[in-house]
């Protein structure tokens, strides 16, 4: 990829039925993790969240709770924004999929293509439907006659809905992903959605009836069709163009689009077939790339409001402050795997791995520093090891960081091999020259982490330009 391609990411636009967890904090630090090096490489870049909005799922939390709907999703999507900004999360755009400016136009624009390439078709439907899912199941998919994922019976439906001609685009999409035109990340994920594919794939109910219990202001009518609203597809994976303005004013679209799609293996489906084919029909480009992330697990389960084993990302961020939170996400679990999480573990790695190592590492030199260096010389900056930029193009997150704290290791091991604090008292040039070394590869260190932990990045390279030690970064937790 050339440096200075503009890089456009999106996360998935999350249900806002309730706060978001852990699991949702994980899928939004590793995106802006990933536009925060390519910011740091000198890239332009876009980088668009939002929520979820016009499904049933809203509608039965904010009866639930006895509120307005519109008010509910308010105050919830208040909520993600509020864990956004203390979470460091850099986004350019937070899209609504309520907004009837940013969004419905553009939404209805691409149903009309599809109607145009003579996709959409009027069909009764009658099928199981999973609210827990917002999606039609079939018989196979439950367990004692229930959705195991949110241990309850579908609801059995029938209406007339549109459908959109999935099945006509099987082939293509099959030859895309296998070419590489759409990129699959990891390789395993390519495997299975082509296998998927190579299944066939059976057109999709793209529309439902518009229930009279709906407030106005929520779905989007079909175009031609009010009595109709769009169904997840169109209404949903429609934002990640139509935030960059496809249907109204579509500078940032011109320059931004295709980007990459980050998101979790249970959505999979859905952007490597739905998605794509949509496009193929619109006739617009397909996405650069799907990364797709496994599970953040608690104990061995998946993290979920369903299961009720969900950690507030609030609790931790509290306790031990957003980089160490930021930090465990992308370096202790493997993007491309499922990873666990549990309290313990976590005051494990924080105490061994921020408190002693990084902490004590910063501490040490900048004491260093603060004693011996007068500030004369500022370090200049260093550059970027091929371990982390290549790992970095790999999209492997986890072995980014992974080789910043192993600089952190081979500046522990070379104070203890060259003694500064002793040096400096017998021969003073030569000290303050090893002191001036460390503070320098300490400022590289400090640049490498801006990506994972940039607040602590920000402390590292203030204290080496003014030499003076900072308050320490990581309190030990007993
Ligand atoms: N609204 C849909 C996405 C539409 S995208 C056009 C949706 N929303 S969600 O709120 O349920 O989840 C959004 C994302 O969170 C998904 O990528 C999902 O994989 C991720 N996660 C939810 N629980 C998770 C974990 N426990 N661990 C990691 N990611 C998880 O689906």
């Amino acid at each position: 990829m050339s440096e200075k391609k503009p890089f456009y990411l999106t996360t998935p636009i999350f249900y806002p039925n309730a706060k978001l967890h852990l699991g949702h904090a994980y899928t939004t630090t590793i995106s802006d993790t990933l536009v925060r090096y390519r910011r740091l490489m000198g890239q332009e870049t876009y980088f668009l969240t939002g929520s979820d909005e016009n499904t049933q799922k809203m509608v039965d939390a904010a009866r639930k709770v006895g509120e307005d709907p519109i008010a509910f999703l308010d105050d919830i999507v208040s909520t993600f924004k509020g864990l956004y900004a203390e979470l460091g999360i850099s986004y350019d755009q937070f899209i609504r999929t309520t907004d009837q400016q940013a969004h419905w136009p553009g939404a209805q624009l691409l149903w009309k293509k599809l109607v145009d390439a003579g996709d959409i078709y009027k069909k009764e439907y009658e099928g199981l439907y999973c609210v827990g899912h917002e999606a039609f199941v079939t018989e196979k998919d439950l367990v004692d006659g229930k959705c195991p994922d949110h241990a309850t019976a579908p609801e059995k439906i029938k209406e007339e809905n549109y459908f959109f001609k999935l099945s006509r685009y099987a082939d293509t999409l099959k030859e895309k992903i296998a070419s590489g035109a759409l990129k699959i990340i990891p390789e395993t994920r390519r495997n299975e959605i082509l296998s998927f594919i190579s299944s066939g794939l059976e057109d999709v109910s793209f529309s439902r009836p518009r229930k009279t219990d709906w407030p106005p202001g929520l779905g989007i009518p079909v175009p031609g069709d009010d009595s109709q609203v769009m169904y997840v597809w169109c209404d949903a994976l429609s934002n990640y163009v139509t935030a960059l303005g496809y249907g109204r004013d579509d500078a940032l679209y011109q320059k931004f689009w295709p980007g990459i799609h980050v998101l979790g293996k249970d959505i999979l489906r859905f952007h490597a077939a739905i998605w794509p084919a949509m496009l193929l029909s619109a006739k617009l480009p397909l996405p650069a790339m799907l990364l797709v992330h496994g599970f953040v697990t608690s104990g061995g389960k998946k993290m979920s409001k369903t299961l009720g084993n969900v950690i507030d990302p609030e609790e931790l961020l509290a306790e031990y402050g957003v980089d160490a939170l930021r930090y465990y996400l992308t370096r202790h679990i493997n993007p491309f795997e499922d990873g666990d999480i549990t309290r313990e573990h976590f005051k494990e790695i924080y105490n061994a791995n921020l408190a002693n190592g990084l902490g004590n590492l910063v501490a040490r030199i900048m004491k260093l520093a603060e004693d011996h260096l007068e500030g004369g010389t500022k370090p200049e900056s260093a550059d970027f090891s091929k371990n982390y930029t290549d790992a970095f193009e790999r999209f492997e997150i986890n072995h980014a960081i992974d080789e910043a704290f192993r600089h952190v290791q081979l500046l522990d091991q070379k104070i203890t091999a060259t003694e500064p604090f002793k040096l400096v008292k017998s021969d003073p040039e030569a000290g303050k020259k090893l002191i001036f070394d460390l503070t320098r590869e300490l400022l590289g260190i400090g640049q490498m982490l801006e990506p994972f932990m940039p607040e602590t990045s920000k402390k590292i390279k203030e204290a080496v330009i003014t030499d003076k030690k900072p308050t320490t970064l990581f309190p030990r937790k007993e």
